[in-house]
């Protein structure tokens, strides 16, 4: 409409004014790179449909101030923004919305700067978990970072989620690792923690992105890496017992010691000789140690998972996060600082298991895999530090008490498959409920799912809506991420189709 053309004219006239230095680069739909960068890190093909609402324009900020320059201007006009930083959503919040809006897409913040004497790091959001390790190894083989096992996974999107991978059972989430933080508010200001205060600095590690402003970069603390690590890949496939195995690692995976993480994967597989399927348990672990002591470790706690000798691989740190990312664990770290990634049809879900799951409960469990034999489990054990932090310490309320998560991800080719692979998915979601969590079942912010709720199209959700989703993400502490929420964002200009609520209107 005309309305339309001149708030992008006028839009475009704010930017030019308040742009200080260097010009933001900017794609509106008429560049011939607007389709290329707006695709760039979009993985759900769901999201990228000729029916997907695409964004009146792109700004790839080159400078802080060229982000503080888009909030001002947004505001101003009333546009909606979307902060992007590795694009991995799963609900493609990132760069979809239903309103007009614009995205401001942070990949050109990457930069990572490692002190490495100090054990400590600045890291800007656009960066990837990837980059980060490969800086890091550049620097010492002795430090690392408690984040993601995908490497592809956007520094941005993933600390303000808390952030969970391979070594949270010894080190915390990310978000329990970070020390300080750049970001811009509302205003436009620059805020790091002393500005911003310790009710923001709080929330923005783990409240999930999206509600509080467009955080910059992130002061992190470098974890101690030994100079040899330990991993392992097995398969157990029913007829080797793996019931029995999946039973048994529901007792003494979130009790192992800190140093060793044990994921249990469980999908469908084609058993040996005959033409019929099976369930394939997939135990993969990654040990802070040597293989001697590993393999005493795993004798004494679970001798009946039978692993080999040659089963237990020695190598640096570095490596295992190529290893537990499914990369060639000899190919060159210079892999790490890739962006491509698989792009396929997918919906994710996520669950709590507090309690564990009978063996009769697990062999239905197995039925319905079969059945449907489409979804993937993927278990991560909890317990060690994740224990000792309280559920008030940041956002992220998944702490003691909690055996291991569950997510839940079905991954397809062809659009028409769609509806069928959703449906199954939310069955089987349906059906875990007599096993999991509950009250609220609690859910991982950063596997958003609209499906447990979002707000109308304007993007205003009532208290009331959002503590029905905010409650499974945040348990106890979403009244808090309200309280902040409110106090520095009251008109709710930052937001998303589930973000924190300001009460203020
Ligand atoms: P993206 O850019 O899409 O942003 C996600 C959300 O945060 C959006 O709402 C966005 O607006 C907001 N946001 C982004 N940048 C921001 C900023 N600078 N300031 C404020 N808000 C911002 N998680 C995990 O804990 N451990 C894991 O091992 C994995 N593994 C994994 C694998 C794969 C293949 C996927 C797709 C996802 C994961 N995740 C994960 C989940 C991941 O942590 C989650 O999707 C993150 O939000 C992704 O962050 P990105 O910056 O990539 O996302």
């Amino acid at each position: 409409s005309n309305a339309f053309v001149i708030t992008h004219g006028d839009f475009l006239t704010c930017i030019s004014l308040h742009s200080k230095t260097t010009s933001i680069p900017i794609y509106t739909p008429e560049n011939a790179n607007y389709t290329s960068i707006l695709q760039s890190t979009i993985l759900v093909l769901g999201f990228n449909s000729s029916t997907t609402p695409k964004p009146f324009l792109i700004l790839t900020p080159l400078e802080e101030s060229h982000v503080q320059t888009a909030v001002i201007c947004s505001r101003k006009h009333g546009i909606q923004i979307k902060v992007r930083s590795g694009g991995h959503d799963f609900e493609g919040l990132s760069y979809v919305s239903d309103i007009p809006f614009i995205i401001v897409d942070l990949s050109n913040l990457r930069e990572v700067n490692v002190d490495a004497e100090n054990k400590l790091a600045w890291v800007q959001s656009g960066a990837t978990t990837g980059e980060l390790y490969y800086k890091i190894a550049e620097k010492s083989n002795i430090l690392g970072f408690p984040a993601a096992t995908c490497t592809t996974v956007g520094i941005g999107g993933y600390i303000s989620g808390g952030g969970y991978g391979a070594m949270f059972r010894k080190y915390g989430t990310a978000g329990d690792n970070v020390i300080d933080a750049r970001m811009v508010d509302v205003h436009g200001r620059v805020l790091n923690r002393k500005s911003m205060g310790e009710g923001l600095f709080w929330a923005i590690r783990g409240g999930g992105g999206g509600s509080f402003g467009i955080v910059l970069s992130w002061k992190i603390r470098l974890a101690p890496v030994p100079p040899t690590v330990t991993v392992f890949r097995v398969d157990r496939f029913l007829a080797e017992g793996a019931t029995l195995l999946v039973h048994k690692w529901q007792d003494i995976a979130h009790r192992l010691p800190k140093e060793l993480i044990l994921f249990l994967s469980l999908g469908v597989a084609n058993a040996t000789a005959k033409d019929e399927k099976t369930v394939r348990a997939t135990f993969t672990s990654l040990f802070l140690g040597d293989a001697k002591k590993l393999k005493i470790v795993m004798k004494e706690t679970f001798p009946e998972l039978g692993l080999n000798n040659n089963d237990f691989i020695e190598m640096r740190w570095i490596q295992s996060i190529l290893f537990l990312d499914n990369l060639p664990t000899n190919s060159s770290i210079d892999i790490l600082r890739g962006r491509s990634t698989v792009k396929s049809y997918f919906k994710g879900k996520s669950d709590y298991v507090r309690q564990p799951i009978s063996q009769t409960g697990l062999e239905l469990i197995w039925e319905r895999l079969l059945n449907d034999e489409l979804a993937v489990m993927n278990l991560t054990p909890y317990g060690g530090r994740m224990s000792e932090i309280a559920e008030s310490e940041t956002p992220f309320p998944h702490r003691n008490g909690t055996l291991f998560k569950i997510l839940y991800v079905a991954a397809w080719n062809e659009v028409a498959s769609s509806e069928k692979y959703i449906n199954r998915l939310r069955k089987m979601y349906e059906f875990m409920t007599p096993y999991v969590s509950k009250s609220p079942r609690e859910a991982y912010v950063n596997y958003r799912d609209l499906d447990l709720g979002e707000t109308s199209k304007n993007g205003t959700a009532s208290y009331s809506q959002a503590k029905v989703w905010g409650t499974k993400y945040f348990k106890g502490n979403f009244d808090k991420l309200v309280y902040v929420k409110t106090k520095v964002d009251p008109d709710n200009f930052f937001r998303n189709e589930q973000s924190i609520p300001s009460i203020a209107f």
